[in-house]
């Protein structure tokens, strides 16, 4: 039996963005963004991209849209390659791949009233004048949880989350069928962001959106992301279906990121996280695997070799030079503790949590 071809809307391969930046006694320095990304985005997922603040998340989210232009690599948009169109065809293609913010403060104009703000891709692009346009920012405004009356009001005005579902009625204006969401609920209160997790998922099923989901925190995407991509420093490090990711994780990074996700157990003793210090800057990334200065498992082989996304399983790729030893836990070779007894028991406690969690129906928090 063959499997069927996988309908790809967004692909990237060997996605670099460089920044040229002068450093401490003006010698010139370059800032490693984004490293030789390749991904693949299925028409219809939801796809995560996760990791720690300065991995280069977002500089990978604008490459995805050509809103910065890449130092190498391509990105294929619905099989073509949208590096190096004109600007005017890119112009119609925006349409079609719109982002939301972390910030939607800083995003919408403040100067502007909300059925400006949301009306203006539908004048930009010409979909509807005068009394259609009208119509359809009222419709927009219902379908994100706002009433019509809102429309008269500024920015300012509104909460965080009520902001939030501006800038997404906003980014549904043009009726896409990407949307790029950039930490779209980490400026929120818990309550607000599971609201705001709960519209964008109503909104993928209702429009047949793709979702790319970018967040520093697993926690967020837990539910609702087919897959992930793990990000460590500009690098993919783990690429994976979300419930094997969180089963089983198969990266360093990846295991000591899920133990950064609290248990909602107060009572419970809570392990010491296994990620220490702050991620090291990407003007001077460490040699070999870019995660040896903090990872647990650390050969000397690590300082030196550069390891490479492997397939470990069907649809998981991991970038590790000792991944199955540290999974099989046996690992003689390894003189680090494998696995530490806090990762142990905190998978265990996130397992127990979740089967809760799933038998339930309780919606994330
Ligand atoms: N325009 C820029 N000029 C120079 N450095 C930048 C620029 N944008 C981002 N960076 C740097 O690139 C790295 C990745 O940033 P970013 O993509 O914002 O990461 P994340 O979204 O994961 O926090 C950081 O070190 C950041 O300081
Ligand atoms: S390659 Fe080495 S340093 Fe990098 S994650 Fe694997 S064990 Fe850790
Ligand atoms: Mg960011």
């Amino acid at each position: 039996m063959t499997t069927p071809a996988r309908d790809i809307i967004l692909e990237s391969t060997g996605l670099v963005k460089h920044f040229g930046g002068r450093g401490l006694l003006s010698s010139p320095t370059v800032v490693r963004a984004v490293d030789g990304v390749s991904l693949a985005v299925e028409r219809g997922e939801t796809f995560a991209i996760v990791g720690e603040s300065g991995c280069g998340k977002s500089t990978l989210g604008r490459l995805l849209l050509r809103l910065i232009e890449p130092t190498a690599g391509d990105v294929r948009y619905e099989g073509r390659s949208i590096i190096g169109l004109a600007p005017d065809e890119m112009r119609k293609l925006r349409r079609e791949m719109q982002i939301i913010f972390q910030d939607p403060y800083a995003s919408l104009n403040p100067r502007m009233n909300v059925r400006d703000i949301v009306g203006e891709p539908i004048w930009l692009h010409g979909l509807a004048r005068g009394r259609d346009k009208q119509e359809r920012v009222a419709d927009l405004l219902r379908t994100v949880g706002l009433i019509p009356s809102h429309g008269d009001r500024y920015p300012h005005e509104f909460s965080g989350g009520q902001r939030q579902r501006i800038g997404i009625a906003r980014a549904l204006a043009g009726e896409p069928k990407l949307i790029i969401g950039d930490e779209p609920v980490s400026a929120l209160d818990v309550s607000i962001q599971a609201q705001i997790i709960n519209l964008l998922e109503d909104l993928k099923d209702r429009f047949g959106l793709t979702l790319v989901i970018i967040a520093h925190d697993l926690a967020v995407i837990r539910h609702m992301s087919d897959r992930v991509a793990v990000m460590y420093l500009g690098e993919i490090v783990e690429l994976s279906d979300t419930n094997a990711l969180f089963d089983d994780p198969l990266h360093p990074y990846t295991r000591a990121l899920l133990t950064a996700i609290p248990v909602p157990n107060p009572t419970d003793r809570q392990p010491k996280p296994l990620l220490q210090g702050d991620v090291p800057s990407p003007a001077a990334p460490p040699s070999g695997c870019r995660f040896h200065t903090r990872c647990p498992h650390a050969q000397a082989l690590c300082r030196e070799a550069h390891p490479e996304l492997e397939v470990a399983s069907e649809g998981r790729q991991v970038a590790c030079h000792f991944w199955r030893e540290i999974r099989n836990a046996g690992a003689g070779a390894l003189t680090a503790p494998v696995p530490s007894p806090a990762l142990t028991q905190r998978l265990a406690l996130y397992r127990t949590w979740r089967e809760r969690q799933d038998s339930t129906g309780t919606p994330t928090a």
